[in-house]
């Protein structure tokens, strides 16, 4: 059973992450990757661009954190990007509304008003969690940090909520200086910043967080069709739509039958998520969902809006990790209102607004994900199965006995691997707590040096998965290595 507890201590003995400014008492909803953390977060994050940046017209940018209030007077989230709070009249905690509500009920009430949980806590006489005093009338907090910039502070910004609006400011200055051709997509992968009610789930739910997303602006007239059409149109996705919400139980439909109720150009990239998760991530089929937002539980700013799910055992259930957002002109009407500055193209002999198809995932939710999934317990033993492309460390290199010159062996050996893989020497311990370690780790494959190799120069390779070994020449290792983490059966 991989609890939350059991995460929480895997990570923080590893150094994957642990609550940032612990020396403080640790600041809630912030985390800091150690060094572990760093190198598999930055393996996710390249992951993902290797994987969407791969069309023709695709690019990335690095837009700034911190935007005017224009950009989100705009965008409509100083409007509209709001939480309901509550706050407890004895202890003085502010908790998020909907969810006090939905522990209590053991239903969801995404998207309810303050009047409506207001009056839902009276009528069931909920308490505060914390210390069962009774709470005040429901009110609303905007989730923005709020900024005052310059000497004088009198300009207005705000730490973004969402990379998303780096993307659309940027659209017609990217247009002109790229193709001036769409489809086109602009993927931001970096910080978001919102002030959480309450946050939680170790890094499921920050307040500083990363997210890797893909804007893609496009014609709305050609929102029926895709140019790959034909790539996917037989491809099985897994499916709960809202009308069987009721039955619990998710599906798999063609993206052709999907298509006959959801524009193709949506249904398509839907797959390519599907594929990054299945294919790319290697999670297990049966742990992974898209999930129909009701009207009522859509973003503000959404007119077609699945969530990508994963079945996680230490959240008791399948928790949202991303979302594919059909937005239409909403952000690029709003900023063309508000900047008056015309955000249309000439393009095939037209002139318009382009619309936006988002492809959003929360990254540290992808991480803790990983955790989740491939935490596995063997006797006593801790193995992080994860996907070779993805693990902080590639390879571990020890001697077998740290004498007779295989400690000088191995350091050398090491050094070589160092400069083409992510490698890590070890020599403490027994070979055993060694490779126990690296199991520990994630790491796929570990390299022995024994007295053979002092003979001839072979090493003993060792698969994390299989435990299985077998000897490979060190001129020959690199690209053995290199090999079996393309390959997916490993060795
Ligand atoms: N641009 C669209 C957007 O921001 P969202 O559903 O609000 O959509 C996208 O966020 C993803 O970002 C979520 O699915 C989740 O994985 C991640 N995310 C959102 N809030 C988060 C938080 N407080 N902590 C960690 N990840 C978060």
């Amino acid at each position: 059973m991989t609890d939350i507890a059991t995460i929480e201590q895997l990570a923080k003995k590893k150094g994957f992450f642990y609550p940032s400014d612990e020396i403080y008492g640790g600041l809630s909803g912030f985390y800091t990757y150690g060094h572990l953390g760093t190198l598999m977060k930055r393996k996710l994050e390249n992951l993902w661009r290797k994987f969407f940046l791969d069309e023709e017209n695709f690019y990335e940018i690095d837009p700034s954190l911190i935007m005017s209030e224009k950009v989100f007077e705009a965008s409509g989230h100083l409007k509209s990007f709001v939480d309901p709070v509550v706050k407890c009249t004895k202890c003085g905690t502010s908790h998020r509304a909907d969810q006090i509500v939905e522990n209590f009920l053991n239903r969801t009430f995404e998207g309810a008003t303050p009047k409506e949980l207001t009056d839902l806590i009276k009528e069931h006489n909920i308490k505060c969690p914390k210390c069962k005093g009774a709470l005040e009338e429901v009110g609303i907090l905007n989730m923005m940090f709020f900024l005052n910039i310059g000497v004088e502070g009198d300009t207005k910004g705000y730490l973004r909520p969402e990379t998303a609006q780096g993307a659309y400011v940027n659209f017609l200055n990217q247009f002109n200086i790229q193709r001036k051709k769409i489809p086109m997509g602009l993927a931001i992968v970096g910080r978001a910043f919102r002030n959480e009610i309450s946050p939680r789930q170790l890094t499921t739910r920050m307040r500083e967080f990363t997210q890797a997303e893909l804007q893609i602006f496009f014609d709305s007239d050609k929102v029926n069709d895709h140019e790959k059409w034909s790539d996917c149109k037989d491809y099985k996705l897994i499916v709960l739509p809202v009308s069987d919400r009721d039955k619990k139980s998710k599906i798999e439909m063609t993206c052709e039958e999907l298509s006959k109720r959801i524009p193709r150009f949506y249904v398509y990239y839907m797959a390519k998520v599907q594929k990054f998760f299945l294919e790319a991530l290697k999670i297990p089929k049966d742990k992974f969902r898209f999930r129909e937002l009701s009207d009522e539980e859509k973003a503000f700013y959404n007119k077609i809006h699945w969530d990508m799910e994963l079945n996680l055992e230490s959240l008791d259930g399948f928790k949202e990790i991303g979302g594919v957002h059909y937005r239409a002109d909403h952000d690029l009407s709003g900023h063309q209102k508000v900047s008056k500055q015309s955000q249309e193209i000439f393009f095939e002999n037209k002139k318009f607004v382009p619309h936006i198809l988002e492809l959003s995932f929360g990254v540290d939710r992808m991480f803790f994900a990983l955790l989740d999934l491939f935490y596995s317990k063997e006797k006593d033993k801790v193995v992080l199965k994860l996907p070779a492309c993805i693990a902080p460390v590639a390879v571990s290199i020890f001697p077998l006995v740290n004498k007779d010159g295989l400690d000088k062996k191995a350091k050398e050996v090491f050094e070589k691997l160092r400069c083409y893989l992510d490698a890590f020497y070890d020599d403490s311990g027994s070979i055993g707590r060694m490779y126990a370690r690296a199991d520990e780790a994630g790491t796929p494959f570990c390299v022995t040096i024994d007295y053979d190799t002092m003979k001839d120069n072979t090493v003993t390779l060792r698969n994390r998965d299989t435990t299985n070994q077998q000897r490979v020449e060190i001129k020959d290792l690199i690209e053995a290595i290199s090999k079996l983490i393309e390959d997916k059966n490993n060795l």
